[in-house]
């Protein structure tokens, strides 16, 4: 089972009223960030507000989650061992390069959970893809992840990634549209949730909505965010609407008049309906209420 992970809030770690409010929010996943949303002066005390953070505070029925220096910065077994004691629900895991990443993940994970006497493997793995390399190697990191029932999803680190390929990131996002699609591709081939990118332009509403349009349309199963404004909307983005699940509970409907009658393929609302449609009707039904666990 996987938690839902529609808006996907970061929080830095440095900032205790920030932390205070972003458990009452509302998102679907907390993310208290150690990385690059807090500044390396602040790094060390941040590690101590996150274990008192996820000691202390109510995070309802969010999931808490750590997203660690990543294995470039030599920080990251540092921030496992201050962190994991405290029971974070998962941890997140930035600049992931390749399968021998994810191993080295995996055994420190194994390593922390054993010495804070948690449940081996209990702790989820969501796996950041920021640059081109990381794009490449894909199949191998989620063929990695899987094998030890660790990794539960894909985040695209679109911000990251642009540097990484010297593009230019423009309003309509085409510089991102290999790299997106390639990643909702490989999440949804492994059976994991791809979380998709931050929209930076946090005051502009419009913008929010396009992209997370976009992003649910191409099979994301949530969006990063980065200011409560945004879990709201991107939460209702990523939920069917009542006029979608009006139209699967039809399409079931008359699929089972009709397969009664012996009919495969049929026409409703001057449409044809056959098994693709059918299924899409399945999937749809499948990812609608706010809360729920999407497995
Ligand atoms: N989580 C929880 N609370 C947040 C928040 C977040 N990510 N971002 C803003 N807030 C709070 C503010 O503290 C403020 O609370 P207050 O009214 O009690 O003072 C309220 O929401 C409104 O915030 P606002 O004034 O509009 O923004 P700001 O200038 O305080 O913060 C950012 C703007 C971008 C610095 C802030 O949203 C932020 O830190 N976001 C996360 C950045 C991050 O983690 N980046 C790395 C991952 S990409
Ligand atoms: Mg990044």
């Amino acid at each position: 089972m996987m938690h839902s992970r529609k808006a996907f809030l970061y929080v830095p770690g440095s900032d205790l009223h920030k932390m205070e409010k972003a458990a009452a929010a509302g998102a679907d996943c907390v993310v208290l960030d150690l990385e690059d949303g807090v500044e390396e002066s602040s790094k060390d005390a941040a590690r101590v507000n996150i274990a008192q953070a996820l000691r202390t505070l109510d995070f309802g029925s969010a999931e808490r989650a750590v997203r660690v220096n990543g294995f470039p910065s030599a920080r990251c077994e540092a921030d496992l061992a201050a962190v994991l004691p405290a029971g974070p629900e998962a941890v997140v895991l930035p600049k992931v390069e390749s399968a021998a990443d994810i191993e080295r993940i995996h055994a420190l994970l194994l390593e922390a959970e054993r010495a804070s006497g948690q449940a081996e493997g209990s702790t989820a793995l969501l796996a950041i893809i920021e640059s081109a390399r990381a794009m490449v190697e894909l199949e191998a990191i989620c063929r990695a992840g899987v094998a030890h029932e660790r990794l539960q999803g894909l985040v695209f680190g679109a911000e990251d990634f642009t540097a990484d390929m010297g593009a230019t990131r423009t309003p309509e996002a085409l510089e991102l549209l290999y790299a997106r699609s390639r990643l909702v591709l490989y999440a949804n081939a492994f059976g994991l949730q791809a979380i998709d990118l931050v929209t930076v332009n946090f005051k502009e509403e419009a913008v929010l909505i396009r992209e997370a349009t976009q992003g649910a349309q191409m099979g994301y199963a949530g969006k990063q965010v980065i200011h409560p404004a945004q879990i709201a909307p991107v939460q209702a983005l990523f939920t069917p609407s009542e006029k979608e699940i009006g139209w699967a509970k039809r399409v079931l409907a008359e699929a089972a008049r009709q397969a009664a009658l012996g009919k495969g393929a049929f026409t409703l609302d001057g449409q044809m309906v056959d098994r693709p449609v059918l299924r899409r009707a399945e999937s749809l039904l499948a990812r609608g209420g706010t809360n729920e666990i999407r497995s």
